[in-house]
């Protein structure tokens, strides 16, 4: 078949969906309301362990337009067969695990009702103390190891070594769109509009919870207003919207506070992680040892692909890694974005500093001499990876090489300038995805898949490669997503919505231009009629031969003449099984300049610049937002973002925007992104390798490289604040 011509694919386009989202159109999960929607209100646990003793409902129950208040006293014991993530279920013990867990909920027929009565509820608890401090529990015994080599008798023959501890505080997602499930029962079956990452995870979730078959649970979702990992699972409140309007026997609306987001879901858990690493003179690392801690709850484990980055991005012979998780008095961890690999790039990329910094060699260069030619963990080749010119295009476009190595050596009037780099790597995530393809006769197509939207531009980027590989323009291509009912997708996250879904759009696209093309060449009435098939092209809506646009005819004349209404197909998108042939990541070169205010303490970084191997670009004003909107995250995450549990009674204190502090307009200077050209014909039939993790990974260490750069002080903790730098 010809390579189609590519006119929307790789252009940077606005978004299709812009004009819903700017006029208040799109729809977000609690914008449904169905007929007679009531609404719910979670009350949540005051104590963080323990057990309830009592629940005092009268005066609540006594309020009007009150309909029930449902707790583990009146719940139904739910069936929950296999659901897919362990959870803890809605109101099935009276058993305390953290601060903040739903111990009943409101249901009534208006929202200030529901809350007024939620501030009713008298819940009394037989309390225990719980432990919530990552720095003084102990850990569980099955640790996460790794090694090659012998890292320990490396180190002590090293003719360098530096040992050091890095600490990472708690973070939360954050994203503009609370969570929120609107959920109503037509008999046995159960319809949800939910907030999610991951349609039909949601639906196999409420399936297994209430034991009903997966095709009785249609999940809805049309609009996400960002979710950074903290959608890819369904929260106790999910289950509890459905369980309400099964009680209530009406649709029911839970739309979490912006308070109970930081204890009603997931967070990217604390670290402790300490770094040894052995060198030559030169700087050839020799060994690496890391141990680390990370939080987690009782009731279930987290742990992120934390390890695997200290194993392939620099060569070194000898690693050893041990990942202890350490069970807390708190709610459950998940992933956020860059889940593991962003974690882990700050203590490996701030070492990586510190060994430069010590050993006197630019931390560009002493990163170059531990370049790889294969991936160290496997031995695999890699499918591509060009960090190197990651790092060559970034010195030039950012000026590196115009910084005075010497620390604390650059001022600007009172403030402290300094530069610092760090690398992003992030893997190449697929999965199984279908889409379905229409195409009408009046030359409109159709594609549909269950593919969530959290924000990435996900409409845009699907309409880009189902435009092109069609031969139709924009304007006359419909992409839906966000519906169990369409062909299944993956979970939007691990960066694999593009790869995945947008292969199997590719493949549904092709499969049906190809046979709009057989239908032609075999048409004596057309004008393509005995062309060979591999010789035709559609653009415009328009098949035509390749190498003479004036014989051809359009989809409309095709279809139309040959009486058929539309035609249509399935597309799908395998990943390959069988043992893996290439190492395949992405990579990116962060860039980061800061002023520090040594009296103050006061850090404003200045402008960064991300440089990334992240395969083919689809949508270049879309990866745009991906990679800018990561600097922001980073920025956070290096400077403001701090979740902070009061452990006397393991309430979370900051539970606010307010308290909990974000970057800023004022925090957000000059941003900067460069793609490299190119594709990963290995990674996906569409080459791309995915962006929405890696443009998160190193940001955080690039600014904290640079505080070191303009301080000489070297902040092992994030975020870096104003009293550490004093
Ligand atoms: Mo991302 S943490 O995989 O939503």
């Amino acid at each position: 078949m010809s390579p189609q011509p590519q006119a929307a694919v790789g252009a940077p386009l606005s978004r299709v969906d812009g004009r819903l989202k700017v006029t208040g159109q799109a729809k977000y999960a609690a914008d449904h309301d169905p007929v007679g929607v009531v609404h719910a209100v979670v009350v949540d646990s005051t104590v963080a362990l323990g057990r309830i003793t009592g629940i005092d409902t009268r005066a609540a129950l006594a309020q009007p337009a009150v309909l029930t208040v449902i707790s583990h006293l009146n719940a139904p014991e739910l069936p929950n067969l296999d659901t897919p993530f362990e959870r803890l279920l809605a109101f099935q013990d009276d058993r305390i695990l953290f601060h903040g867990q739903p111990v009943a909920v409101v249901v009534a027929t208006t929202l200030e009702a529901a809350q007024h009565a939620a501030s009713l509820v008298e819940v009394t608890y037989d309390a225990e103390q719980p432990s919530t401090d990552l720095t003084e529990a102990p850990p569980a015994d099955d640790p996460e190891t790794y090694a090659r080599g012998d890292a320990d008798e490396a180190l002590r023959s090293a003719a360098v070594r530096l040992e050091t501890t890095y600490r990472l505080a708690r973070n939360h997602h954050n994203a503009m769109e609370p969570h929120a499930t609107v959920a109503r029962w037509d008999g046995d079956k159960l319809t949800v509009w939910d907030k999610t990452q991951y349609v039909v995870g949601t639906q196999n979730q409420l399936a297994a919870a209430f034991g009903i078959p997966r095709e009785s649970v249609r999940v809805i979702s049309p609009f996400v207003g960002g979710a950074f990992g903290s959608a890819l699972r369904t929260w106790p409140h999910v289950t509890i919207a459905a369980l309400a309007a099964r009680m209530t026997d009406r649709p029911v609306k839970l739309v979490l506070t912006r308070r109970q987001q930081y204890f009603g879901t997931g967070y990217r858990p604390a670290y402790e992680y300490s770094v040894r690493l052995g060198s030559d003179r030169r700087g050839h690392l020799t060994a690496v040892i890391h141990e680390l801690r990370s939080e987690t709850s009782r009731y279930e484990t987290h742990m992120e692909p934390v390890l695997g980055i200290g194993q392939m991005l620099y060569t070194t012979p000898n690693v050893r890694q041990t990942h202890r998780s350490v069970p807390l008095d708190v709610n459950a961890a998940t992933w956020m974005r860059g889940p593991g690999y962003a974690t882990a790039a700050f203590p490996m990329e701030s070492a990586l500093d510190e060994l430069a910094y010590e050993l006197g060699v630019d931390p560009i260069e002493l990163r170059l001499r531990n370049e790889p030619e294969e991936d160290p963990s496997s031995g695999l080749p890699f499918s591509t990876r060009r960090l190197r010119d990651c790092y060559r295009v970034g010195v030039r476009e950012f000026g590196w090489n115009r910084r005075n190595p010497e620390p604390r050596s650059t001022r600007d009037g009172d403030w402290l300038i300094g530069t610092g780099v760090a690398t992003g790597v992030y893997d190449v995530v697929r999965s199984a995805a279908q889409a379905s393809v229409r195409l009408d006769a009046n030359g409109t197509a159709l594609i549909e898949s269950s593919a969530s939207d959290m924000g990435p531009g996900t409409y845009t980027s699907m309409t880009q490669v189902a435009a092109d590989a069609l031969g139709l323009t924009m304007r006359n291509v419909t992409f839906r997503l966000g519906d169990s009912v369409m062909p299944p997708a993956p979970a939007q996250g691990g960066s694999r919505t593009m790869a995945s879904v947008g292969s199997a759009v590719q493949d549904g696209c092709d499969r049906l231009r190809q046979q709009a093309i057989r239908i032609a060449v075999e048409d004596e009435d057309s004008p393509l009629y005995g062309a060979d098939a591999a010789d035709v092209v559609v653009r415009g809506g328009r098949l035509h031969m390749k190498d003479n646009p004036a014989q051809g005819e359009t989809y409309q004349q095709l279809l139309t003449r040959n009486d058929r209404g539309h035609l249509e197909t399935l597309g799908t998108f395998t990943p390959p099984s069988g043992p893996a042939r290439f190492s395949m990541y992405a990579y990116g070169a962060m860039f980061a300049e800061v002023a520090v205010d040594a009296r103050l303490g006061l850090v404003r970084v200045r402008r960064m610049l991300g440089v990334y191997d992240a395969g083919r670009i689809i949508s270049p004003k879309l990866a745009d937002s991906q990679a800018l909107g990561a600097m922001v995250g980073g920025i956070g995450a290096a400077l403001l973002e701090h979740t902070v549990t009061d452990h006397r009674d393991g309430r979370i204190v900051n539970a606010n925007l307010a308290d909990y502090l974000l970057p800023v307009n004022a925090d957000v200077p000059d941003l900067r992104a460069i793609y490299l050209d190119g594709e990963d014909p290995e990674a996906d039939p569409i080459g791309v390798k995915g962006l929405g993790e890696i443009v998160q990974v190193g940001v955080a260490p690039a600014v904290a490289n640079a505080v070191f750069h303009a301080t000489g002080r070297r902040i092992r903790e994030l975020p870096i604040t104003a009293e550490a730098l004093l």
